[in-house]
């Protein structure tokens, strides 16, 4: 039996959906887009949602609605999926990456400001495997240095800190629904903004820079398909629709883990910070490198054991993941910007201790059981 890192959770209702749309005549640019914009932008609290056809192409159109160019500058953080990153190059600009605070694994406030030049045009925030802290104090920081922030929410829909709703906290906010997020359409990506010409830009730009008024094939300008189908729409429709209840699923999910190891001194336990309404992405556990430095920064271990933990579980049929590698010591990102070891000491330290759990909707108590169970003898070996 394999147990699996991540799982779609597809219903009856999804795939009647996704059925009623492929018996009708629009399979794209049809009601359920406007309809799933619609229904995304009201559950978020934002003007406009404009849906593209992943998380990626979200960001990268916020870089160009913005007007990011070559020349520009973008903070984000090492310790996230390169796409946070990527996007910032593909409109030519430079990533300018700033290390993370050790409890929330996002970018650490304290940081930022170190990273601003006279070239910054923008911020991209991240909220790491759906945790919204610190996210506040970043939007303080831009807001006083008069930056936009692109908030990369693509781990963490239906997440919100004090109260407010991550997607509202940027000037532009993308989730994304590849098959392992908290809901998903396939492929996917929404981009959230109350600012209307923002997301004009981005309508236009999704469909090969056609304008309002334009027709099908009158061009305002350079543009892309990055349009989604009414096929993801409709799945998306029904999946948005069940939110609390996959909220719900996963947070019990989590609480299982927590029960099982929270003892265990050789981890380090995610946790829901203060404020923090954490919609859960996944289950990262870390290794703590002794019981006396729970930062998880002493170098009590190396990434050698770590990866000899993963292949153990993987051996076991247990399916685990090593998020995140240091976005800044991907070869061709140290190839193009001379980026090196010991550039940002907390992402490093972190990234070789994480364990990233099996976590979907419909995971049981039972192979939670087994995960665990597994966990820990493998931990006494190594
Ligand atoms: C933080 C983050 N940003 C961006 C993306 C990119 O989304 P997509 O895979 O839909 O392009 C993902 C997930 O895949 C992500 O986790």
């Amino acid at each position: 039996m394999q147990i699996y890192l991540s799982r779609p959770d597809i219903t009856a209702r999804e795939i009647e959906a996704v059925c009623e749309v492929l018996r009708g005549p629009n399979l794209s640019l049809g009601p359920k887009l406007a309809e799933f914009e619609q229904v995304f932008a009201k559950y978020i609290g934002t003007k406009r949602a404009v849906a593209v056809n992943s998380g990626t192409s979200g960001l990268f159109l916020c870089m160009l609605a913005l007007g990011i160019a070559p020349g520009d500058e973008v903070i984000t953080t090492p310790f996230t999926f390169i796409a946070s990153a990527t996007s910032v190059m593909m409109a030519g600009a430079r990533p300018v990456f700033v290390d993370i605070d050790p409890v929330s694994l996002n970018i650490d406030p304290a940081n930022i400001e170190a990273g601003i030049t006279e070239n910054t045009k923008a911020i991209v925030a991240v909220e790491v495997f759906g945790n919204p802290a610190g996210l506040d104090r970043l939007c303080e920081i831009a807001q006083k240095h008069n930056l936009p922030v692109i908030d990369d929410s693509c781990e963490a829909l239906g997440s919100a800190l004090n109260g407010k709703k991550v997607g509202t906290f940027g000037t532009m906010s993308v989730f994304g629904f590849y098959p392992n997020k908290q809901i998903t359409t396939g492929e996917g990506g929404m981009i959230l903004t109350d600012d209307d010409y923002l997301a004009d830009m981005c309508v236009s730009l999704r469909n090969q820079g056609r304008g309002k008024d334009s027709g099908w094939l009158g061009h305002d300008r350079l543009g892309y398909n990055f349009r989604l189908s009414d096929i993801n729409c409709a799945l998306g429709i029904v999946q948005l629709s069940r939110i609390d209840q996959i909220k719900a699923k996963r947070r019990q999910v989590a609480k299982w883990y927590q029960e099982i190891l929270a003892e265990d001194a050789r981890l380090i336990m995610p946790a829901e910070p203060d404020g923090c309404d954490m919609s859960w992405f996944v289950f990262v556990v870390r290794l703590a490198p002794s019981v006396a430095d729970v930062s998880g920064l002493a170098d009590g271990f190396t990434l050698e054991k770590r990866d000899r933990i993963l292949q153990a579980m993987r051996s076991q049929n247990i399916q685990v993941g090593n998020y995140f590698p240091p976005v800044h010591l991907q070869p061709f990102m140290v190839e193009q910007f001379g980026y090196k070891q010991g550039d940002f000491p907390v992402t490093e330290a972190v990234s070789k201790s994480t364990i990233a759990l099996p976590f979907h909707n419909n995971l049981t108590k039972d192979e939670v059981a087994i995960v665990c169970k597994t966990l820990k003898e493998v931990l006494d070996k190594n």
